[in-house]
């Protein structure tokens, strides 16, 4: 019989997984278990795992092969390329490059061809008060969306810019410019069905330039309206970490942000694993956004 339970969070997403403890190998059942909660809650947080980096890497692997964050290399644990580091500890004597990770609202890793299909974040430092983590519904946010608006973004693919990080601009110049050639904007489809659910949702965020195809004039207001409505209250979690919370999210149907609203001067140290992704985006070519200066051109060239 299994103890597994999962109690839901909020309405649209988020569910707290309870009766396991996740540094002991799973058998197929609790792994079958899991992922039916996962596709159902989008969002799953298992409280008071108090995991070595090795075992939260074991407990990860069981839902698919691990990024080795290559397009981030320089935020990795040195032991464990399958760690990542989200902390304001000082790393080297100097503020780490992570302290501000996550400050707009985005999926892991869209910035490249092949996003993180989810990722497991695990809490093991915190100020007493803040640090939380919003997270919002994508499937809502498709399916609560007019007919015809739909079948517009049905068509759609968006130009995911890895300069659109919020806070790229405070990292150390030089490895920016590294990490800039080594993420070149790509397009991805603004709606994706689910591979395993089936189920469509939206695949936006605020890390956009626009749409291609399209200029910068026509895609901002669209794109500004389409995260407003996905980050609509009601579609969103809001997580209060407790430390040994161990949070594993599904990336392909839904977006999140990492609050400032705690004291820095206080320690927020977390580990992250990802789950390698699909390929679903291709590098752009040139000219994938015209300008609106260019389109005026055929007015005179056809008057
Ligand atoms: C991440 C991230 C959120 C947080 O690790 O992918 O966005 O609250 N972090 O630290
Ligand atoms: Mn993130």
């Amino acid at each position: 019989m299994s103890q597994l339970t999962a109690r839901q969070l909020g309405f649209a997403l988020g569910a707290e997984v309870t009766g396991i403890d996740l540094s002991k190998p799973l058998n197929d059942l609790k792994r079958r278990e899991i992922l039916d909660a996962w596709h159902k809650h989008l969002v799953l947080v298992f409280p008071g795992q108090d995991l070595s980096a090795e075992e939260q890497i074991a407990f990860s692997r069981n839902f698919g092969a691990l990024e080795d964050n290559e397009s981030l290399p320089y935020y990795r644990d040195p032991a464990h390329k399958e760690i990542l580091l989200v902390t304001n500890k000082q790393i080297g004597g100097k503020p780490s490059e992570t302290r501000n990770t996550g400050r707009n609202w985005h999926a892991d890793l869209t910035y490249t061809t092949r996003p993180a299909k989810g990722s497991l974040l695990l809490c093991k430092e915190k100020p007493a008060v803040g640090g939380d983590t919003m997270w919002a519904n994508l499937y809502l946010a498709y399916e609560t969306l007019s007919a015809p608006l739909r079948d517009f973004l049905d068509r759609l693919e968006a130009i995911h810019d890895f300069s659109l990080v919020k806070g790229v601009e405070q990292r150390d110049p030089e490895k920016v410019a590294e990490l800039k050639r080594r993420n070149p904007p790509v397009a991805h489809a603004v709606v994706k069905a689910h591979p395993e659910t089936g189920r469509k949702s939206l695949f936006l965020g605020q890390r956009i330039r626009g749409f291609v195809g399209m200029t910068e004039e026509e895609s901002a207001p669209i794109l500004a309206f389409l995260n407003q409505h996905a980050t609509s209250p009601e579609f969103v979690y809001r997580h209060r970490w407790s430390v040994k919370d161990l949070v594993m999210w599904d990336n392909r149907c839904t977006l999140h942000v990492a609050l400032p609203d705690f004291d820095q001067t206080k320690t927020r140290h977390m580990t992250r694993t990802s789950l390698l992704g699909e390929v679903t985006g291709r590098v752009l070519e040139e000219g994938a956004a015209p300008q609106k200066e260019a389109l005026l051109q055929t007015i005179a060239s056809v008057s």
